[in-house]
């Protein structure tokens, strides 16, 4: 595959913070304080923000008032408020309350789907279709995640060809971009570009978006690797908050202060504004009474190329 030559001049950015950052807290977090660090995300400039989910509150207790929460969302026009769906279950209830955006979910790994959904990677694609043909009946856009697509946490290697075949699976069903995980953070940037030179054979690089955990300090790498492949979507996380709580080993996502900072410093534009991100990250460091990132503004002034 080509390399390509420059930057583009702006890339998205999936804040994923309160949904795989508080998913992974141990302390039940007030749904106010939830809204009110969202309320800051959104002040941010962040456009697309995955807000929570709808599985089973005994799989993720973090997240159990998702009803609620998002009914309460501050009504923002341009904001795409993302919430991941595991079933036909969820799906209602999210439609219930009025979800404009959706995220389904699947893996690259047997022994993780099981853990994850209990359930096996086929019985995972096919609730994934039953969720998707709901989602097109109610025209809400759907975007697609896959786990474990760097490695699993407990069958190690996994075929980019796999990851492959998945997301064709998942294009068929109709989603409008697939997000690759590196749900435990073990991928460097070697890895990226095996894995894009499979995926970016097939699908375009503009429907394909990358979701880095940050466990070995490699995201940005990683980020940078796919940049240079032509990448311009990447989750990431307020303060680098996350992890799954099925997949041992796994931390946070990468910091989203971290890809701003180093995008805004080469001249690429996410909409985001490092200092208001800062307060958000400050907020809930507050409610979670610890630290994350000790760095986050330092250098805030620096971002201009
Ligand atoms: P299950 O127990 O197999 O479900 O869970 P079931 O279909 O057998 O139903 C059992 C009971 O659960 C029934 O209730 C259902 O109604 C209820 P009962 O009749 O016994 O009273 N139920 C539900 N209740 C509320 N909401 C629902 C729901 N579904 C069934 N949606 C299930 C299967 C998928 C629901 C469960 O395994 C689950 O919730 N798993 C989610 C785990 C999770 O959220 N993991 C973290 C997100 S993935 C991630 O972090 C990775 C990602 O960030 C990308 C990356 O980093 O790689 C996305
Ligand atoms: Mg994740």
């Amino acid at each position: 595959m080509k390399e390509k030559t420059g930057y583009p001049g702006q890339v998205k950015v999936v804040e994923v913070g309160p949904r795989d950052g508080l998913q992974n807290v141990e302390e039940i977090i007030p749904t106010e304080s939830k809204i009110a660090y969202i309320e800051k995300l959104v002040k941010t400039g962040c456009r697309y923000i995955e807000v929570t989910s709808f599985v089973h509150p005994k799989w993720i207790p973090q997240l159990a008032d998702s009803k609620a929460l998002y009914s309460q969302l501050p009504r923002e026009e341009a904001v795409h408020y993302i919430a991941l769906v595991p079933n036909v279950k969820g799906m209602e209830t999210a439609i219930e309350v009025g979800v404009q955006e959706i995220a389904i979910f699947t893996s690259a790994s047997e022994t993780f789907s099981q853990k994850n959904t209990n359930a096996s990677v086929t019985e995972s694609l096919h609730r994934c279709r039953e969720v998707a043909e709901i989602a097109q009946k109610h025209k809400i856009p759907f975007r697609g995640y896959i786990s474990t697509a760097f490695g699993c946490p407990f069958e190690g290697q996994v075929s980019p060809n796999r990851v492959v075949e998945i997301a064709d699976e998942l294009f068929d069903m109709g989603v409008y971009e697939v997000s690759i995980g590196d749900t435990i953070g073990i991928a460097v940037p070697s890895d990226v570009e095996r894995l894009l030179n499979k995926t970016l054979g097939r699908f375009s690089p503009d429907r394909i978006a990358l979701h880095m955990h940050d466990t070995r300090h490699t995201a940005l790498a990683n980020i940078l690797r796919g940049l240079d492949l032509g990448i311009t979507t990447f989750d990431a996380s307020s303060g680098g908050l996350g992890g799954c709580p099925y997949a041992p080993g796994a931390s946070g996502n990468l910091a989203t202060e971290n890809l701003v900072y180093m995008l805004n410093k080469m001249g690429i534009t996410t909409n985001i504004d490092l200092k208001k991100l800062g307060e958000a990250t400050r907020f809930i460091e507050k409610v979670l009474s610890r630290p994350l990132l000790s760095h986050i503004e330092c250098g805030a002034e620096m971002t201009q190329p």
